[in-house]
């Protein structure tokens, strides 16, 4: 959304104009999934598809928000606010501010309107956008003087106490930490990163979007995680050296076998192999190797959400497959919570156009479906919208 288009919704609404604008993007994730919570590595970015913020404060002790996209408004007085139902979409915004008030930060009434372009349910954390943004928008506006770690793990908190989804720290990171042209590093456990650039002129982040909302992700991430967690309960009894998923070796899940059942055998093998694949990754990207490399890891961590994982579904199983036929595909994979929204595909550049149209073309034939891509780029985290 155009800053001049914001401006103008807003002073429509509103009545007066937005004294900040601001700009939260979406992610993607080159590599490593489901390790954010199990304290393990993930590698994704900010995308230019983003949500975009006026805001002001009103001069009254109420919160007034105003969806852009979906024409609905919501009032509450700050002293007020409490979780909504399910899937209300104030939730995000109403778990920014609670976290603000519980350190103590005092927030007084204002108003806020936001739109954008980043599709919902496609997996690439729209939520995550709206969090961060109110969250950023909110300490700038009243000097809050909060560092942006903690406006990522505010973020955070609020998508477990407000959308009852208990997610790890990657998506409100990388909408945070975004840096243009970047992927970047997160050890989710001592929250050290690094930057890797990513050569857009060999190679192009493609996204496929099934089209499947991820509906039942809530429920079945919730339970990965339980899975993981009582995979580290096993573990610790023979070394209780290992407090999550990130200290544990291949040959002790291995030894656990038998107690741990063959599901949780599967997950945490998952985890800890899809550790390692980080590593290599952003060696291969650091070493400058061919693409092909970078490439079978992606492929191969596909492999491990769709048979040891399983948090990956058919359609999104058809477009992997698909990618591995198509023209300029070096490696495609489910990404994300998973149960639906987009993989992603490194493709050559001067490939992207024919392996659109192979991609589009293979899953209207195989399933019957239209497939929306976005070729994105790798976009700047949170920050002020300029015009
Ligand atoms: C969702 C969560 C993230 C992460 C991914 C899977 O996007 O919000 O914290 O766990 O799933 O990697």
């Amino acid at each position: 959304m155009t800053a001049s288009a914001l401006i103008q919704a807003f002073t429509q609404h509103f009545d007066a104009a937005p004294t900040l604008l601001v700009r939260a993007p979406g992610r993607l994730n080159l590599i490593g999934e489901h390790t954010d919570y199990n304290e393990g590595l993930v590698l994704p970015g900010a995308i230019m598809q983003a949500v975009s913020f006026g805001l002001r404060l009103n001069g009254t002790d109420k919160i007034r928000l105003r969806a852009l996209d979906f024409d609905k408004s919501y009032e509450v007085a700050v002293a007020d606010i409490k979780p909504l139902e399910h899937g209300h979409w104030a939730n995000y915004q109403l778990g920014v501010v609670a976290g603000l008030l519980r350190r103590g930060a005092e927030v007084p009434g204002f108003d806020c309107a936001f739109g954008g372009d980043i599709p919902s349910g496609a997996g690439l954390s729209s939520s995550a956008a709206v969090e961060c943004g109110v969250a950023w928008g909110l300490n700038e506006m009243l000097g809050l003087g909060i560092d942006k770690m903690a406006l990522a793990h505010i973020a955070q908190k609020a998508e477990h106490e407000y959308a009852g989804v208990m997610c790890g720290l990657m998506d409100q990171f990388a909408s945070v930490f975004g840096r243009a042209g970047h992927v970047v590093r997160l050890d989710c456990r001592s929250l050290d990163y690094a930057y890797f650039p990513l050569d857009t002129t060999t190679c192009r982040l493609v996204l496929c979007n099934s089209g499947v909302k991820h509906s039942l992700a809530d429920s079945e991430y919730n339970k990965r995680r339980e899975e993981c967690a009582e995979g580290v309960r096993i573990l610790a009894k023979k070394n209780p050296a290992i407090k999550s998923l990130r200290d544990a070796t291949l040959s002790e899940i291995e030894a656990a076998k038998e107690e741990m059942g063959d599901v949780i055998e599967r997950r945490c093998r998952y985890v800890v192999e899809e550790n390692a694949r980080v590593e290599a990754l952003t060696q291969h990207l650091e070493a400058g190797h061919p693409l092909q490399e970078v490439g079978e890891l992606i492929y191969a961590s596909h492999n491990g959400l769709r048979d040891d994982y399983q948090v990956s579904c058919p359609e999104l199983d058809v477009l992997v497959e698909l990618a591995h036929e198509a023209p300029g595909a070096y490696g495609a994979r489910m990404m994300g919570g998973g149960f639906g929204g987009c993989t992603i595909n490194l493709v050559d550049s001067a490939e992207v156009d024919n392996f659109i149209a192979f991609m589009t073309k293979g899953y209207q034939d195989r399933l019957g479906l239209e497939l929306e891509t976005y070729v994105t780029t790798l976009a700047d985290g949170v920050g002020e919208l300029t015009a």
